[in-house]
C-alpha cells in the first residue's frame, strides 16, 4: 500500500455548506414537526426545498465531482465497491465512491418527496382549519390525503436512509480506514500522489444557482 500523500481540495464552498446546512434543516424539521411549531416547519421545510434544488442544479452546473454524471456509476460498480467494504485500502476518491454516489441520489429524493408533500399535506382534511400545508387546498382532498400519507411515512424512511448512511461513514473510517468527515468540514483531503484535483465551479455560480432554486421554490408556493 502506498503512502497518502497529497492533500487535494475536493469538496467546495457550497456542497459543504448544503450538506451542514441540510443537517440543521433536518432535525429543526423534525422537531417542529413534533412538537407542532408550524411555522418554523414550514420555513424549514422551503429552505430544506431550496436547498435540494439547488442540489439538483449544481448536479448538473456545478464542480466536476459534484456532478451526477461524474459520481453516479452502474449499480454493479456499487455492488462492487460494498463488496470490498471489509478490505482495508487506500482512498483514491476525488468525488463519492459508487455506493455513496446510489445513497447521495436516495437522500436527495427522499428530501424532496419530503418537502413537496409537505406542501400538499393535510392531517385531517375535510376542515380548513386544520394545520394544512400551503397548497393542500389547491387540491382534492384524495390528493391530500395521498400526499399527507407519503410525508408522514418518508418521515420512517429518512431515518432509516440517514441512519444508513452515518453507518456507512463510520464503516469505512473503521474498517476500510477511510477518512470521509473531515473533508465535508475542510473541504480537503489526503490522496495517493498523482490523484488529480477535481474542477471546482465558482462560488458566483453556487449563489446564482442558490438565489434560482429559491425564486423557483417561492414562485411555486404562490402560484401553484
Ligand atoms: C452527523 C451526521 C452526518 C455525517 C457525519 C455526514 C457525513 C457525510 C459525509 C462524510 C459525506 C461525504 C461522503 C463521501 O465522501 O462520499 C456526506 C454526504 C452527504 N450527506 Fe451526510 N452526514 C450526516 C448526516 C446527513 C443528513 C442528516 C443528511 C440529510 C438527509 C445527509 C445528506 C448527505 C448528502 C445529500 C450528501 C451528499 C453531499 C453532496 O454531494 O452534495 N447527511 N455526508
Amino acid at each position: 500500500m502506498s503512502t497518502q500523500s497529497t492533500r487535494l481540495r475536493i469538496w467546495d464552498r457550497p456542497v459543504r455548506l448544503f450538506h451542514w446546512t441540510l443537517i440543521l434543516l433536518v432535525a429543526l424539521s423534525f422537531a417542529s414537526g413534533k412538537s407542532g411549531a408550524w411555522g418554523l416547519h414550514f420555513v424549514s421545510g422551503y429552505a430544506i426545498l431550496t436547498l435540494v434544488l439547488f442540489r439538483i442544479l449544481w448536479g448538473f452546473f456545478g464542480s466536476e465531482n459534484a456532478r451526477f454524471t461524474h459520481f453516479l456509476k452502474s449499480p454493479l460498480a456499487a455492488l462492487r465497491q460494498l463488496a470490498r467494504l471489509a478490505k482495508r485500502d487506500q482512498d483514491r476518491e476525488t468525488s463519492h465512491n459508487p455506493a455513496g454516489g446510489w445513497m447521495v441520489l436516495v437522500l436527495v429524493s427522499l428530501l424532496l418527496v419530503q418537502g413537496l408533500s409537505g406542501l400538499f399535506a393535510n392531517h385531517d382534511p375535510g376542515f380548513s382549519y386544520s394545520q394544512h400545508g400551503p397548497l393542500a387546498m389547491k387540491v382534492s382532498e384524495a390528493t391530500q390525503e395521498s400526499l399527507s400519507a407519503w410525508h408522514v411515512a418518508g418521515q420512517r424512511y429518512m431515518v432509516f436512509a440517514i441512519a444508513l448512511h452515518v453507518l456507512a461513514i463510520m464503516l469505512y473510517k473503521l474498517v476500510k480506514g477511510h477518512e470521509l468527515v473531515m473533508p465535508m468540514l475542510t473541504g480537503e483531503k489526503l490522496l495517493p500522489e498523482g490523484a488529480k484535483a477535481p474542477r471546482l465551479a465558482s462560488g458566483r455560480l453556487a449563489l446564482g444557482l442558490l438565489l434560482m432554486a429559491g425564486a423557483a421554490v417561492f414562485l411555486f408556493i404562490r402560484f401553484f
